[in-house]
């Protein structure tokens, strides 16, 4: 460091004082800190279709809830007087150095919350320097996103479509916009069963909304059938109206009509889900991409090991953020086992990650970094760019301020003698 150079501030004591600092004026956050208010507020600033969709989850939450629980049950255990002035809370994946052991997850259709949706959360993503997971459902292409990201670390979610052409379009796409790694998602070969939405009978998709990555793919749109097959299944009521007017709306930023949009969505609803995919697949993905490739939607130690035979280069434990199964297993329940399984292969986590404390606890139990999904969502609802980068910055200040209160110096340092052995009730 030269005489000039001021020593960098830690992220958490940062964080805190310009809380504090700018609070002495009057000025307040402007989305909360709390994660239950940050939760109660977004919902408040979403429609209740948007709420219904991300907020809530498969059957009747068990496993939302589940995903909490498992967090609030174990116990860190910090250490005293062990110099925790200076700390490193980065970590190294996939050869690349990432400034916290945190990535923005996937989520689709961030349109519902925020007109600026995914470039609002790339935007911020890069200026608060972490990695962002672009949705398969986006509702703004990947380049566009990409191009927002500076040189932020970028990965591609892909959701396995049925039609194999699209898939190899989609990859060659990501690669190109400067994805670092293909995040294939395996638990949602289906969609779950969700109350919330079936009771609103509402599936942003059939607006129109979602898809923008196959409205943007060469191959999508060469393949939409001029007259798609019938289902036999008719819109019914005076609804049909508003979602002809999204319909249009989204055509028009794609070139299209409203009945080539009629078209692209029934494509879309026959081709997006691969309920057959199985292992053999995966090699099939490795012959599209240089990339690294992580599974995404692990519960079982066996499929961890599977993953290892199967040559794949990290995996993500997830539930969904309980989206999909209802009633199983907790993600931190799982990671144990699956880090074991992994026998060093990079483990990510995410479902049910609201807080850097949270963060700690799934590094301790052997993940190499986490997924934050609904929180930043959360942001975006609120206060669209500055909510999301306010979401980042409390998760990794609080991160941060946890390390230096368990007697710990790096990220890398967290495991299982940092908690308890014993489970809180
Ligand atoms: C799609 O990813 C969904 O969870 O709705």
């Amino acid at each position: 460091m030269t005489a000039n150079e001021k020593p960098a501030v830690a992220p958490g004591r940062l964080r805190q004082m310009e809380i504090y600092v700018t609070g002495v004026g009057g000025a307040r956050p402007s989305v909360p800190v709390a994660p239950d208010a940050l939760e109660a507020n977004a919902r408040q600033a979403m429609s209740p279709q948007a709420a219904a969709y991300i907020i809530g989850g498969g059957g009747c939450e068990v496993t939302m809830r589940a995903n909490r629980a498992a967090f609030e049950r174990h116990a860190l255990v910090p250490r005293v007087l062990r110099d925790v002035a200076t700390r490193d809370i980065s970590v190294t994946l996939f050869g690349r150095r990432h400034r916290a052991p945190i990535l923005l997850a996937p989520v689709g259709v961030l349109e519902m919350v925020h007109p600026e949706a995914d470039l609002a959360v790339a935007r911020a993503a890069a200026a608060e320097g972490i990695g962002y997971a672009f949705s398969n459902q986006a509702s703004v292409p990947l380049e566009k996103t990409a191009a927002a990201m500076a040189a932020a670390p970028r990965w591609f979610q892909l959701y396995w479509s049925s039609d194999d052409d699209f898939v190899r379009s989609i990859v060659a796409r990501a690669e190109k916009a400067g994805c670092e790694a293909i995040v294939v998602t395996l638990d949602t070969t289906l969609l779950g069963w969700r109350p919330r939405d079936l009771d609103m009978a509402y599936l942003p998709f059939l607006r129109g909304l979602g898809i923008g990555q196959y409205l943007s793919d060469p191959v999508f749109l060469s393949k939409i059938p001029a007259s798609p097959p019938d289902t036999g299944i008719r819109p019914r009521g005076l609804g049909v109206i508003g979602a002809a007017l999204s319909l249009r709306r989204k055509g028009k930023e794609f070139g299209l009509t409203i009945s080539q949009m009629r078209a692209a969505v029934a494509h879309f609803t026959a081709t997006y889900s691969r309920p057959d995919l199985n292992w053999t697949d995966i090699a099939r993905l490795r012959d599209m991409t240089s990339l690294p490739i992580l599974l995404k939607g692990l519960r079982h130690a066996d499929d961890a090991r599977l993953a290892r035979e199967h040559g794949v280069d990290g995996i993500v434990v997830s539930n969904h953020g309980g989206r999909q199964v209802d009633g199983e297993i907790a993600t931190l329940d799982a990671l144990p086992d699956i880090a074991a399984a992994a026998e060093g292969l990079p483990v990510l986590l995410d479902s049910g990650v609201r807080s850097g404390s949270d963060v700690a606890k799934a590094l301790a139990l052997g993940a190499s970094a986490v997924l934050v999904g609904r929180p930043y969502v959360y942001g975006l609802a609120i206060a669209g760019e500055t909510g999301v980068r306010e979401v980042i910055r409390n998760i990794i200040g609080e991160f941060d301020i946890t390390l230096a209160l368990l007697g710990l110096t790096r990220a890398s340092e967290l495991g299982e003698q940092n908690l308890s052995g014993q489970r809180l009730a």
